[in-house]
């Protein structure tokens, strides 16, 4: 595990993910997501852009592929309800001799190694945590550790993006953090033909013909203004997929059995 040391304090570091994340179709948002990264002077400061859409669009997929074609480490951070803000920046640990260590956040690991963060659902996190954010998130781009009473300020090379699903069971955002979370992009649910091409990038070894059946279905649902994404759509294919494998039964039967296995019966009415 990598150390780092800040004013005396000694902090463990977390690890960058890597995950087999691809973004295809829609190439326009990544690149409007690359531009409010972009520093374009030495008086600049990059945005911290924010995705917005249902969940199963593609908001954690964009903001992955994006910092992958940056070329830089990717950290995500997963906002809970119960995100306190010592967990988005350190926590102490007891080690095994009994000593007391500290823990950097994967939000405070991306800050000290100039990677990427992905702050994953942050519509679920309460004003409390966010708070602890807001110095970030403007120029001063550093974040202080009550714990460790350490300030800890980001290098130059760090970026971070917020993705938000658009459900209501969630906190509201106080205004002063909307107003530092900019420029907003929102992923909506994908055209046909590209819908077509991420399950393909997700399912490679499906049949074309099944991969056509989902979206058909997938389709139906968007314009019925159904919250089916593209996740139920790879799900749905996928379990089909075992589902044939396991069986000798009409793949025609199967597709259906799968949708509803996944969706609910309620779904059924959008198949052809
Ligand atoms: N444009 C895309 N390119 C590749 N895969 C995508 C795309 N959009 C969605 N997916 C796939 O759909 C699934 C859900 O995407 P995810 O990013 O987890 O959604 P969200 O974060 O909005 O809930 C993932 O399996 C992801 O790989
Ligand atoms: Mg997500």
């Amino acid at each position: 595990m990598e150390r780092v040391t800040i004013d005396n304090i000694t902090l463990t570091l977390a690890s960058p993910i890597e995950l087999p994340l691809n973004w295809v179709g829609n190439d326009e948002l990544l690149k409007q997501l690359l531009a409010a990264w972009m520093v374009i002077d030495e008086r600049d400061i990059p945005f911290n852009p924010r995705l917005i859409g249902k969940p199963g669009v593609g908001k954690t997929t964009l903001g992955y592929a994006a910092a992958k074609r940056l070329g830089r480490q990717v950290y995500l951070f997963q906002a809970t309800m119960d995100t306190r803000p010592e967990d988005l920046i350190v926590t102490p640990v007891v080690g095994p001799d009994g000593t007391i260590q500290y823990s950097a956040s994967s939000l405070v690991s991306a800050m000290i190694k100039g990677g990427v963060l992905i702050l994953d659902e942050g519509n679920r996190m309460s004003e409390k945590a966010w708070a602890s954010l807001a110095p970030l998130l403007d120029d001063r781009r550093y974040v202080e550790s009550i714990i460790t009473g350490v300030r800890i300020s980001a290098h130059p090379d760090f970026r971070i993006v917020v993705t938000m699903n658009e459900d209501s069971s969630t906190f509201e955002v106080p205004e002063y953090i909307h107003s530092r979370l900019q420029p907003q992009l929102y992923i909506d649910f994908p055209e046909a033909e590209e819908e077509l091409t991420i399950l393909k990038e997700n399912l490679p070894f499906a049949s074309a013909s099944i991969l056509r059946y989902v979206v058909d279905f997938l389709q139906r649902g968007h314009a019925a203004d159904e919250p089916y994404s593209v996740r139920d759509g790879i799900n749905i294919a996928r379990y089909a997929l075992k589902m044939m494998a396991a069986s000798d039964q009409d793949p025609r039967d199967l597709l259906p059995l799968a949708v509803e296995r996944i969706l609910g019966e309620e779904a059924l009415r959008y198949l052809r």
